[in-house]
Order: structure tokens, then sequence, then C-alpha cells
């Protein structure tokens, strides 16, 4: 069987190094926001190019974190319109309900499962303050075209980085392209901590602050509550095995580029629809997405070959049980997307033989 992710694979190549963090933490005896933490933050901020990072719980926080430094520095206000793609993953809806703001669903370009920018424009009302792109499946949406939006309008442009650890264009990399950015390091992730784990990155000082007083009980110093705070930091141990895994991120997302390249030139069958993607470092390929009509015929057909998929995702937001108040809209672009699209395996760990297994299976599909 080729498994769709074989995360023991990815960690075990880590276990000694992790082994040696977790006695040092131990030694230390210092478990929450100890050096770790900053020694991340300071590490990630790096990478991305930005003023600061803050290492919050996981990447659903580091979202309604977000929303909740800009309502409490008033740059917000609870009901104010967001924009984002209708085809994105819950997390991104969920955040925006948590803070009392109102998403605003926007068809996605078909080619890119990215907001659409062309789109976007129209949803703009007195009420939008901001636009929250999502880097679906590790391909930067649109910054560009969407930050010119952003300015033309005075709105304020944030990043749901979760999926693109790394992804680039000619300005800058994901986490640095907006204006606050939200990151996710779920253990399935291009960077991924072995439990949960997220950060926040922007160059904006007076939001990292708010972050990073929100994250903690609303609190600079102890037992002084400034705002009204909530317990999602960064936890030393996962920073401990991030501050492991980062100076491989970079090798890992050229890897998984390779073989997205394989994918792209040796899959050729018209039943198939593959990725748009121009060959640039603007998608780290955290999911290999591709589309077909009958969806459940073909993820069928690769597991009777022993290849295991996964959907992302088999049900947009605006059909989830959990908000009838959208079961009325309509979004075709993004409902066929969730009929069609199937996810086959990909990962710095596959071997040539496994990515020839995938790409016959294909081909003679
Ligand atoms: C696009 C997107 N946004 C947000 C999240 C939320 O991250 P987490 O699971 O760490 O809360 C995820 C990942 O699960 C995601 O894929």
């Amino acid at each position: 069987m080729i498994k769709f992710f074989d995360l023991q694979k990815i960690n075990s190549a880590y276990q000694v190094q992790f082994q040696q963090k977790m006695d040092l933490v131990l030694e230390k005896g210092w478990f929450i926001l100890g050096e770790e933490v900053a020694l991340f933050e300071a590490n990630f901020a790096q990478y991305c190019g930005t003023k600061y990072c803050a290492g919050v719980g996981n990447g659903l926080d580091a979202l309604i974190l977000i929303f909740k430094a800009y309502i409490q520095l008033g740059r917000l206000q609870k009901g104010d319109e967001v924009i984002v793609p209708a085809n994105t993953y819950i997390a991104t809806i969920l955040a925006l309900l948590q803070a009392d703001l109102v998403p605003v669903l926007v068809e996605p370009n078909l080619q890119t499962y990215n907001l659409d920018p062309n789109l976007v424009t129209s949803k703009i009302t007195p009420k939008t303050k901001a636009i929250l792109a999502v880097h679906l499946y590790g391909q930067l949406a649109d910054m560009i075209a969407l930050s010119a939006i952003a300015k033309e309008h005075g709105l304020w442009l944030f990043e749901d980085a979760a999926q693109a650890h790394g992804a680039a264009n000619e300005i800058g990399k994901a986490g640095n392209l907006s204006d606050a950015a939200a990151f996710s390091f779920y253990p399935a992730k291009n960077l991924g901590a072995i439990g949960d784990a997220g950060a926040v990155t922007t160059s904006d000082e007076a939001v990292h602050q708010m972050v990073m007083t929100l994250r903690n009980y609303g609190s600079e110093q102890k037992y002084h509550n400034k705002v009204i705070g909530v317990n999602s930091r960064l936890d030393e141990l996962q920073a401990a095995f991030l501050n492991v895994k980062l100076p491989q991120l970079e090798a890992d997302n050229d890897s998984r580029r390779e073989q997205a390249k394989r994918y792209c030139t040796e899959i050729n069958n018209e039943k198939i629809i593959l990725p748009a993607w121009e060959g640039s470092k603007n998608h780290v390929f955290h999911l290999f997405v591709v589309r077909t009509e009958n969806r459940g015929h073909l993820q069928e057909y690769l597991k009777a070959k022993g290849i295991e998929t996964m959907i992302h995702y088999p049900i947009p937001p605006h059909q989830q049980e959990a908000l009838p108040e959208w079961h009325s809209l309509s979004f075709p672009i993004t409902e066929k997307i969730h009929q069609e699209v199937l996810s086959i395996p990909i990962s710095p760990l596959m071997t040539r033989v496994e990515v020839d297994t995938i790409i016959h299976a294909l081909n003679q599909y």
C-alpha cells in the first residue's frame, strides 16, 4: 500500500534530535513560553521575512487571534465583512465567526482553486473591511492583484498560510505578503509539529504585541490582565521539535515540487485534470490535487491498486450542517470543485518507484 502521507516515516528521521530536545527541555524544567518558543519565533519570522512571529496553540487560533487583535486595536469592528474564498477549509470560516466578523464567500478560480481577484471587487460593500486570502493546497493566492484591490478600497489584507509554508512570489514568502498571516503546524503540514501548533507572522509591531498579549490571558505581566485574552500558547516542546525541522523545510518543499513536476509532465490522461502550475516557487504542494468527473470511481480504482488518496474537501463550508443559514446559497464553481477533487500522495520521502506506480496507475485509468 502506498500511504497517502507517511507521518511515521517523516518524523522517524528526526527521532534522535527530538529526543535530545526533549531531554534539554526536561532538564531546564521550563515548559511554558520558554527559550524554544522564543527561538522558534525568531527563526520563523526570519524564514518568512517578517519582523515578528508569535507562536500560538494551532492554526485556527492563529486566525482568531489576528482578528481579535485587529478588533482590540480598533481596526476592525464586530459585524465587519471579510471576503474569503468559498472553497476554503472550514477553519478559515470558523475563525471569522468566532471573532464576530461576517464571512463573505467568493468563488475561486477553477484553475488555481484560489480566490478570484476578478470576482472580489463586486462583493465589496461599505461594510467590507478586509480580504482573507487562503493559499489553498500550498499555492499562493494572487497576492499582487489582491493587494492592489485592498489598497484601492482601503481594506486590510490577511493570509491563511496554513498550507503554504515557504511558498514565494517575486515580492516574498507566504506570511509576508499581507498585513498579518496565520500558520498551522498540524503534524501533516509541510512544516509539522508532533501535536498541535500554530503562529502569527506580521511586521506590524502593534498587531504582534496584541497577539502576544491575547494568547497569554491578555496579560503582559503575570496576574495583570490588560485585555480579555485566551490561553493559546505555542507549546515549548512543539517549538523545540519545530526548531529541529525548520532547517529542512526548503529542501522538503523542493522535493515536493520535483515530485509534482513529474506528475504534471508524466500523467497524461484526458479524464484527469492536473493542477495549473507554471513551475515556480509559488506552490509548495502541501497537497497534489487532481480533478475528475467520477471522483468516487477513480478513488476506488486507485485503492484497488494499493494507492491511498484523500478528498480535500468533500463538503464546502456553505453546505456544512453547522451552517444551516448558508444552505440556500449557491456557488457552482466551489460545488464542482468539492465534487471532483482527489488528492494523490505527495511527500518528500516518497520513492521513485512509488511515484512511478502512481503515474502508471493514473495513465492506465
Ligand atoms: C487552510 C487552513 N486554515 C486553517 C487551518 C487550521 O489549522 P489547525 O488545524 O492547526 O487549527 C488549517 C489546517 O488544518 C488549514 O488547512
